[in-house]
């Protein structure tokens, strides 16, 4: 489970700003046209100019990257020489209805892609032409079909990888005819080259099981086995006379997973195909396929993470000649579970030698570990944590982490060397505390983006200077446009709690004033791993709500929470729908003792986990809620996966009682007291519409009131259509409860 911010974290871009060094007119005159300025409506919410602009930016080497004009052409930027030409014009795009492209490693050759379909959260189905850069000629007749899984170019040169009807093809040149590699792949039964829908969700976050060796010599591919996985069946109700019926194979907690295999075709001679075995220990145990990583063309590493998932076996293998023999080993396991959610995944060094892996130090926060011979040894330490790894090359380790000024929802980036760590983005540019970078294949040169809290910026740099080459996007337009809007100001801090200092942030209204009293609105998430406390800037349904109906909308990091330590984080471990619950009923009774609150108006609402949290809030008897919202909410862990729920819940036969005792039905006489809207997609792959059903029928079972919005064939995310609408309603729906 993603929350839905997540889902839109996808674009780095690389930028560039612009300091808008105060006009002295502006500050003069802000206090008296404050008031005529206009608020940010619902309107504007969903008006795609009131967003800010990111940079689309692609490296294709150390020194150039491809980036997509807006005009919808493809241009070349060369960093050293300070040129650009056109790479690809839009008319090739216009031509064949494209929408997206691939391009060859060795760039003779472009995928162009069409007739997008999308099936889960990153799987869709699309059309794939090859065209020909070099003659300027498209490849036909083409051997690849019109609805295609999943398409791989090789690291190198020309050679594809393709899924089509859940079996694995490839062809070692976009002319040479296609090689079919599997030939068992069967709806919902066999899948080859894609993930099933529980490792494409909660495992790989991906759609991809194909896995190309760094020299295009090997292709490893993953194979699914459903065959015994239990279906989820929800109605599609479409237009035709009788609804259809949708069928998933969806493993339930405590259910049977689907079983998965690693195999390793050699591209010369695609007969010669073996298969990655599971490490003994494993083998006779229920386990997943954590993850998968070519080092050179001859050796793979693959994670293995038994079903309870706290115990797991890097293990790197040995491809080359006859033997594929494992030849390195290490072992990690944790007192709640490994990793942040799925295990993250090692980075080797280019010589292949050793590699770094993010894991818990021994004062149990993540930290960046070098591992030579299956040996770790820490690299960072202290209380705060590493996000990720962005690059690793002969002599640094490039990093994010939030170790800036003890503020656990800030990122900068590092450079790390035997010499220690350097900040590369601390002091860019003043009012930039959310930082990333993409680095270029060497890491000469990368693109910054500052992503808040000030408006997001987007640089190129050159890295062993640490300045700035170029400005990618200032973002301007949207500064003009915004600052003629009252925008809420955000206040963030800490509140002690259980020996914690957790942290909340509120979105004022313009004018806020202490004196008075405001309605409050608490957004939650709360799942395990989560933050909602960031410094990133973003403007959205809580600017519109602050904004011009004056609502104070605040969020709370409680137990559970993530980037600050496992401590913290495994608190709810074995116990989902406790701490993380009573926190934010905690936070907001901190809040109300601020004095700016109006007690009798608090509200309370999430989305998904968020919708969880929100219902067991509205059903704990608090007395603290007078209403709340919760979207596609869970409401009951045995509904929920395999993967997610026994992270954190371990099976239900081995853990009954919390199981039991964590249900929002369980709850459903104390709504009586409560104002509550409840709403779902019918079409909900994830969190199935059968949570909200439940829900629905203990409410009517204790005669409680409320309302409900069924979203028809809409899925979690309730896009299209539904999407202003959902807002749209619980905008009307607070609106009368804080009346
Ligand atoms: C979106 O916002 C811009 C800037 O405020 C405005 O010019 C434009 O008319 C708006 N568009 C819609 C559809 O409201
Ligand atoms: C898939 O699993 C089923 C049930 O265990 C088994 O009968 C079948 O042989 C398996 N298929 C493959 C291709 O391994
Ligand atoms: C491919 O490998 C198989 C099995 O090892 C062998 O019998 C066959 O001759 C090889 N084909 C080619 C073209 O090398
Ligand atoms: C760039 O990186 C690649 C892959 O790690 C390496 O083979 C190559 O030698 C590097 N080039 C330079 C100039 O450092
Ligand atoms: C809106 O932005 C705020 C502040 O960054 C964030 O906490 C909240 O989750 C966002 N809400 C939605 C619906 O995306
Ligand atoms: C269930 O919850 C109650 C009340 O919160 C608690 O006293 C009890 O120990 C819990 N039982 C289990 C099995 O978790």
């Amino acid at each position: 489970m993603v929350s839905i911010a997540k889902v839109l974290l996808a674009v780095l871009g690389v930028a560039v700003v612009v300091v808008l060094i105060a006009v002295p007119t502006v500050i003069f005159l802000k206090e008296e046209e404050g008031s005529n300025m206009r608020t940010f409506t619902l309107f504007d919410v969903f008006n795609y100019t009131l967003k800010p602009a990111s940079y689309n930016m692609k490296w294709i080497s150390d020194y150039e990257y491809l980036h997509k004009e807006t005009d919808g052409s493809i241009f070349l930027y060369n960093v050293n020489t300070n040129m650009f030409e056109e790479f690809l014009n839009r008319d090739k795009f216009i031509a064949r209805d494209a929408y997206d492209y691939q391009l060859s490693a060795d760039r003779r050759y472009v995928a162009f892609m069409s007739n997008y379909n999308k099936v889960w959260r990153h799987s869709f189905t699309a059309s794939y032409s090859l065209y020909d850069r070099q003659s300027d000629k498209d490849i036909t007749p083409s051997d690849i079909p019109d609805v295609v899984q999943y398409f791989a170019w090789a690291p190198t040169g020309n050679k594809l990888a393709y899924v089509w009807d859940n079996n694995v093809y490839l062809k070692t040149s976009p002319d040479s005819s296609r090689e079919q590699i599997t030939f068992n792949g069967e709806p919902n039964k066999i899948l080859n080259g894609i993930p099933d829908w529980v490792y494409e969700e909660e495992m790989f976050s991906s759609n991809r099981g194909v896995w190309w060796s760094p020299g295009g010599k090997y292709l490893a591919y993953a194979e699914f086995n459903d065959t015994l996985v239990h279906n989820i069946e929800y109605s599609w109700f479409g237009e035709d006379q009788y609804p259809s019926t949708i069928s998933i194979p969806y493993p339930k907690a405590g259910t049977p997973n689907p079983v998965v295999k690693l195999f390793v075709v050699d591209t010369d001679n695609t007969t010669i195909v073996t298969e990655v075995v599971v490490p003994a220990s494993f083998s006779k145990l229920e386990h997943y396929l954590a993850s998968v990583t070519w080092v050179t063309d001859n050796r793979i590493a693959v994670q293995w993470l038994k079903r309870q998932q706290n115990h797991l076996i890097l293990q790197i293998y040995d491809i080359s000649g006859s033997s594929r023999n494992p030849v390195e080993h290490l072992e990690l396991t944790s007192t709640g579970w490994i990793g942040r959610f799925s295990p993250s995944e090692p980075v080797f060094t280019p010589d292949g030698n050793s590699y770094y892996l993010i894991n818990s130090d021994n004062t149990k926060y993540k930290h960046i570990h070098h591992v030579v011979r299956g040996v770790a040894t820490p690299i960072t330490s202290g209380h705060w944590e590493v996000i990720e790894i962005l690059k690793v090359t002969q002599d640094s380790v490039y990093y994010i982490s939030n170790e800036k000024d003890n503020k656990p929802g800030g990122r900068n980036v590092y450079q790390w060397t035997n010499q220690g760590s350097r900040c590369l983005t601390c002091s860019l540019l003043s009012d930039c505390e959310y930082n990333s970078a993409y680095f270029s294949h060497n890491a000469s040169y990368y693109g910054f983006s500052c992503s808040g809290p000030r408006i997001p910026q987007y640089y190129l740099m050159e890295t062993r200077s640490n300045k700035q080459i170029k400005h990618l996007e200032d973002n301007k337009v949207f500064e003009g446009e915004i600052s003629q809007i009252q925008i809420p100001t955000m206040r963030r801090g800490t509140i002690k709690l259980h020996s914690y200092n957790l942290w909340y942030q509120m979105h004022l209204p313009p004018d806020f004033d202490e004196s008075k009293k405001y309605p409050l609105l608490i957004d939650v998430y709360a799942g395990p791993c989560s933050q909602k406390v960031d410094l990133r800037y973003r403007v959205n349904w809580s600017t519109y709500l602050a904004s011009t109906q004056k609502i104070i909308v605040a969020s709370f990091d409680g137990r559970g929470s993530g980037y600050q330590g496992d401590q913290l984080m495994h608190e709810i471990y074995r116990r989902l729908g406790t701490y993380e619950v009573e926190d934010q009923i905690t936070a907001a009774k901190e809040f109300i003792k601020m004095g700016f609150i109006d007690r009798d108006r608090v509200a309370i609402w999430g989305w998904s986990y968020g919708g969880y949290v929100s219902s067991m809030v509205l059903g704990s008897g608090s007395g603290v809620f007078k209403c709340g919202m919760a979207v596609a909410p869970v409401s009951k862990w045995e509904y929920y996966d395999t993967i997610y729920t026994e992270r954190y819940m371990l099976q239900p036969s081995e853990n009954q009682g919390a199981y039991d005792n964590s249900t929002v039905m369980a709850r459903a006489k104390n709504f009586k007291s409560v104002q509550y809207l409840l709403v779902h997609g019918t079409s909900d792959d994830n969190v199935h519409f059968q949570q909200a059903a439940e829900i629905s029928e203990a409410l009517v079972n204790e005669q409680v009131d409320f309302e409900a919005m069924w979203y028809t064939d809409k899925d979690h995310g309730l896009g299209g259509s539904a999407n202003m609408h959902v807002y749209n309603h619980m905008s009307k729906f607070l609106h009368t409860c804080f009346a």
